[in-house]
């Protein structure tokens, strides 16, 4: 988390600045700063919350300069506040970091003890005294890299020098990072939809690499120091797609494009005769698979957890589901007869590229399913399964989860295909089955948009929710749970709705919202008999299927019908009215819907 900015110019830097701040706001927004050089001095300018009070700030006093960084900030070391906001800067450098210096503790007391004073509880305050100590006695670079050696843990880092006015220093290690060229200018970014206004020419840097900015130049150089090249990506031009247009919202703008969502990536998996899925070159061959391990966290876990049934069901694949910050710590036995699949919306996310590092240094075989195709995990992994969502910005993840179980459905097809676990004409089927999906989430949204609000206003004075669901809809029942909690900060549990008879039970009372999920599936009939015990308890039932009929139906609260499709499919459908849901409970209560409290969309800290 955190979002970084650095101009190298030879013009009014501040503005640029400040509309790429708004754009990193994604990454953190409890407070932010910038710093430029004015008449050879740092002069830095910070405030708590978010960028447009930053904003307000400068054009009372504005920030000139033609060179400097800007920060957001997503608080891990002291409190969200002005004094703990970035950059950190003394009179010689002002630094501004993504990520966690660990030993920072040790770093302040040997400071202290040489007559450093802190003023912040921040780890980043340790790197700008270092760097300024250790400036005393060497020149730039040496100064650069004693530091970098002194640190542990991960960064990525902006700096500025009053001594050396005309360069922004960019480092790397285990957080994003990247530059971009400008006509007579030059940027360095957390991402490249930061940089993206200014120019579509950007070089990712590599863990261990530092870069050195000046106006007309980039150099790169390595964990060695020794100087390298780096290559130059050209981005699509894709700007107006990451624009709110006429929704209130990212979020909703973001639901709302979910059949579009589903039509883009259903169009680039599916070939021109839409016969076949367009999935070649596995890093392993799928006969020969062993056991499939599907990792992710949030969101995405969730869609781990959704594939692990469609691969039970269509291959005979053992697989295994793992949340990444357990999965990396813990003594497994990795396998190179296994596939190890990584799914992450980011590509960023700590954790999940932790684990997919793990996995790296054991050369077993990797695949990353990713919505950002630039980002670190799927650069380092053996094979990219893009989810094609395009730039999703509202914090919480809606039309990347639908992206992320499309493409993970998608692969269990064509692997059962390969090895032959499917019938050719089932498989047709399914490729026929999941060309309708597009307008039936279509037909879903159209459908929810007038009954969810009335629906939400039940959740106001309630003291939590629960989500229930068996099979497919057990993970989706988690899922619901969880945008419900984000969005709204309403406790909310998800649970199968197998298992409320050994403990959960105790928690339903007159009147708690208890949202049922039961299509018409195997299952059905006992995710009812669950329905009825949790009525016969008080609790005030949402019944989502897409089977009201033979259902008796008085005692419930409310029934939303969905279209009928496969079954493998409906969790697609039943998402639908979960994500609308819990939009209009914190709609309601004046939640900020894009930008939910403690919250940030790129979770690059552990
Ligand atoms: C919830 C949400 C998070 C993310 C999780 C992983 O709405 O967005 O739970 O799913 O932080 O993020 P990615 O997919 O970027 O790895």
């Amino acid at each position: 988390m955190c979002g970084i900015i650095g101009i190298a110019s030879n013009k009014l830097v501040a503005s640029n600045i400040i509309q790429s701040l708004k754009k990193l706001e994604y990454r953190g927004y409890d407070s932010a700063g910038i710093a430029t050089i004015v008449n050879g001095e740092i002069n830095e300018k910070k405030c708590a919350g978010r960028v447009e009070n930053l904003e307000k700030m400068l054009f009372k006093n504005p920030s000139n300069g033609s060179l400097g960084i800007g920060h957001v900030r997503w608080a891990t070391h002291g409190i969200p506040s002005k004094v703990n906001a970035h950059p950190h800067s003394s009179d010689e450098v002002s630094v501004v970091h993504n990520g966690i210096i660990e030993n920072s503790n040790e770093l302040k007391k040997d400071l202290e003890k040489k007559g450093y004073k802190f003023k912040s509880q921040t780890d980043t305050e340790v790197i700008t005294n270092l760097l300024t100590d250790f400036l005393k006695d060497f020149d730039l670079v040496d100064a650069i890299n004693k530091t970098l050696k002194t640190l542990n843990g991960s960064f990525a880092l902006g700096i500025i020098f009053k001594k050396f006015n005309n360069i922004v220093v960019g480092a790397r290690r285990g957080s994003p990072l990247a530059v971009g060229y400008g006509p007579e200018e030059n940027y360095l970014g957390s991402d490249s939809y930061a940089l993206k206004s200014m120019t579509n020419k950007i070089t990712y840097l590599d863990d261990g690499d530092v870069c050195v900015l000046t106006n007309n130049k980039i150099d790169f150089y390595n964990s060695k120091n020794k100087k390298i090249n780096k290559e130059i990506l050209i981005l699509s031009d894709d700007k107006n797609i990451a624009e709110k247009g006429e929704y209130k919202d990212f979020m909703s703008k973001e639901i709302n494009e979910q059949n579009v969502t589903a039509k883009t990536c259903i169009k680039e998996y599916l070939d021109q005769l839409r016969k076949n899925i367009n999935i070649y070159n596995f890093p392993i061959n799928p006969k020969d698979i062993q056991k499939i391990v599907l990792i992710g966290c949030g969101t995405a876990y969730h869609s781990c957890i959704t594939a692990k049934y469609w691969f039970e069901e269509l291959t005979n694949i053992p697989i295994e589901i793992d949340i990444a910050s357990e999965f990396r710590y813990r003594k497994i036995k990795l396998n190179k007869k296994n596939l190890y699949v990584f799914v992450s919306q980011s590509g960023e996310t700590a954790d999940t590229f932790a684990a997919l590092d793990l996995c790296k240094k054991n050369k077993v075989k990797t695949c990353s399913i990713v919505n950002v195709v630039e980002s670190s995990i799927a650069r380092s992994s053996d094979f990219v399964l893009p989810i094609h969502a395009g730039p999703e910005i509202g914090v919480a993840s809606t039309k990347a989860f639908i992206g992320q179980m499309l493409v993970l459905y998608i692969l269990a097809i064509k692997i059962s295909e390969v090895r032959k676990e499917i019938s050719q004409s089932d498989y047709e089927k399914k490729i026929n089955d999941l060309k309708k999906l597009p307008d039936l989430i279509k037909k879903t949204l159209n459908y929810c948009q007038d009954n969810t609000p009335i629906i939400a206003k039940d959740f106001l004075k309630a003291k939590g929710a629960m989500f229930l669901g068996r099979g497919l809809s057990f993970p989706i029942a988690l899922e619901g749970a969880l945008k419900l909690k984000e969005l709204s900060y309403l406790h909310a549990e998800g649970y199968p709705a197998g298992e409320m008879k050994h403990g959960p039970l105790a928690l339903i009372e007159e009147g708690l919202p208890v949202v049922i999920l039961a299509p018409k599936d195997r299952y059905f009939e006992k995710t009812i008999s669950n329905m009825q015990e949790v009525i016969a308890r008080g609790g005030k039932v949402i019944l989502i299927t897409n089977e009201s009929n033979n259902i008796i139906s008085e005692n419930i609260r409310f029934t939303l019908e969905i279209p009928k499709i496969d079954d493998y499919l409906t969790p697609f459908l039943m998402t639908v009215p979960l994500q609308l849901l819990a939009y209009n409970v914190a709609s309601l209560k004046n939640c900020d819907i894009d930008k939910p409290r403690n919250l940030a969309k790129s979770v690059t800290v552990e």
